[in-house]
Formats: structure tokens, C-alpha cells, sequence
């Protein structure tokens, strides 16, 4: 039974290939695979879901809780700055959750400078790249086990 879900939001299933310059040549298969070996040498299995449509990452946020999903690895992608929904979702479900963005938002266009999430989140890591998964999910394991 997972215990993690990472979640991944629109344009990230184009990673690699989107705008490489900002958001690196590492694909979200490897990003996935990346998370699944941090998270095994822990004993906690992953489920991984990536939408481009709003409704179903509010859908898959639902089944978590009956899945009795223990924590969530979180990038919105641009959902982060617009998406009231997905923000009570996550309220609804109270499941602890950390938010990651490969860039800096902040470094960004201001739009990119507001987040519907970080104010709930247990943590939020954000441009390192790829590798803020991974360091997300030692995080989320350590939280894990010692709950
Ligand atoms: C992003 C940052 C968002 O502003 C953007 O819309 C994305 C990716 C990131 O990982 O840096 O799609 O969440």
C-alpha cells in the first residue's frame, strides 16, 4: 500500500523538453524513478499521478485519504498561483504535504510570486531543480517513520 503520493501538476509531464533553460533536461519518468529509490532505502512505497486538468488532481487528492495516503510530495506547476479548489482539497483531505518547485517562483514574473499552498504546507522547496524531489522525499520519509 503506497504511503506517499507525489503529485505533479500541468506542462510537467513535458519536462525535459519544456523551456530546458529554466526547468533542466531531467524528465519527470527520472524525477519519479529518483523519488521511488530515496523513498525505498525508508521501506515506503510511492504512487505517482500527474494531470494537466484542475478536476483530476482535486479527484486524486480525494482518494488519498481513502487510500490512507500518509503524506504528499506537491508541485502545482502553475495551478500553485490560481487554484482556490485544489488548495481546499487539500484542506478537506488534512493530509501533510510538502510543496516543491523546481525554479524559484520568486525569482520570477511577479504573478508566480503568490502561492495558494505554501501557507499549509509543511515545507516548501524550491530551485533546486529536480533534485528539491528528492530532497522533498527524505524529508517526508523521516516525517513518515517517525509519526
Ligand atoms: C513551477 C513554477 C510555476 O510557476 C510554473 O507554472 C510551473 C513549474 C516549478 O516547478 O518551478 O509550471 O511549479
Amino acid at each position: 500500500m503506497p504511503q506517499l503520493l507525489l503529485l505533479n501538476g500541468p506542462n510537467l509531464n513535458l519536462l525535459g523538453t519544456r523551456e530546458p533553460e529554466k526547468y533542466g533536461h531531467t524528465t519527470l519518468e527520472d524525477i519519479v524513478e529518483n523519488v521511488k529509490s530515496v523513498l525505498a532505502q525508508h521501506q515506503i512505497d510511492l504512487a505517482h499521478f500527474q494531470s494537466n486538468a484542475e478536476h483530476e488532481l482535486i479527484e486524486r487528492i480525494h482518494s488519498a485519504k481513502q487510500e490512507d495516503i500518509r503524506f504528499i510530495i506537491f508541485n502545482p506547476a502553475a495551478f500553485t498561483h490560481t487554484s482556490v479548489a485544489i488548495r481546499d482539497a487539500i484542506l478537506a483531505t488534512d493530509i501533510p504535504f510538502i510543496e516543491v518547485h523546481l525554479t524559484n517562483p520568486h525569482r520570477r514574473e511577479a504573478f508566480r510570486h503568490t502561492s495558494y499552498f505554501s501557507d499549509i504546507a509543511e515545507a516548501v522547496i524550491a530551485g533546486f531543480g529536480a533534485k528539491g524531489y528528492e530532497f522533498a522525499a527524505l524529508s517526508a520519509a523521516e516525517k513518515i517513520n517517525s509519526l
